[in-house]
């Protein structure tokens, strides 16, 4: 399986920071915060990755990964000529997955403990269709929260006032290639962005988006607050 890790963004939560470089490079315990979630990916087996990145620092990004070899992983970076939302940073991987492959997909500040192994093995075993991977947390108004049903995630509401869970939707996706076909379905939110959310849900719709819980700590490192919080706990091995 291909991985696509989603890089590009502004980071204006994290202002000023990120008027020096983009987020996705800045500390977070002992490496700069895309260290990890290429990591992720090679100890999952996934050698074959997309990078898409923003024009912001895009040579330090060479500067640091190079061609991935000393990940073991072959790298291919992709840039995004202007940030318009996770959905549609995701359709400039199009041309990297072949029609019928299954991928999996990281947002670059989503830091966390578990190995994807199990997760991608899973996935490898369902015949189509998506799955996204799940966290409780004390803030799901932040986040896109999910309704289950069973196996299936029957809708997901992004950033609601009143969620209906505590389970939150982690920028940690798995998609066959049909993807790409709902990506050019969605229309722009009010934010003025292609939502991924809006894409899941057209998976969940047809019945065929599934979920997997984490059972290690999960972050989101897009604020201070959590920036530090994940620099902590990567530090001392948590
Ligand atoms: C995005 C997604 C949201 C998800 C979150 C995870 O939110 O839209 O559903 O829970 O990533 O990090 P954003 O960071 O764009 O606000």
């Amino acid at each position: 399986m291909k991985g696509v890790i989603l890089a590009g963004g502004t980071g204006t939560r994290l202002r000023p920071l990120t008027n020096l470089m983009n987020k996705h490079l800045l500390p977070v315990g002992r490496f700069p915060m895309i260290h990890y979630g290429i990591k992720k990916m090679a100890d999952a087996g996934i050698k074959n990755i997309l990078l898409v990145i923003g024009k912001q620092s895009a040579g330090l990004y060479l500067d640091y990964l190079g061609s991935g070899k000393e990940f073991g992983v072959r790298l291919t970076y992709k840039l995004q000529d202007q940030a318009g939302g996770i959905a549609e940073a995701l359709s400039l991987a199009s041309e990297f997955i072949s029609t019928g492959e299954k991928f999996v997909v990281l947002l670059g500040d989503n830091l966390f403990n578990d190995s994807l192994l199990p997760y991608v093995k899973e996935f490898h075993e369902q015949p189509q269709g998506a799955k996204v991977l799940l966290k409780q947390v004390p803030d799901p108004r932040r986040y896109g929260v999910p309704i289950i049903k069973g196996t299936r995630i029957t809708t997901i509401i992004e950033k609601p006032q009143d969620p209906p869970t505590s389970y939150c939707v982690t920028g940690i996706y798995m998609y066959d290639s049909q993807v790409f076909e709902l990506v050019d379905k969605i229309h722009p939110s009010s934010r003025g962005e292609l939502e991924i959310t809006d894409v899941n849900n057209l998976f969940a719709a047809m019945g065929t988006l599934t979920y997997n819980v984490l059972s290690g700590w999960w972050m989101d490192a897009g604020t201070l607050e959590s920036l530090h919080e994940a620099g902590s706990k990567l530090l001392h091995g948590e």
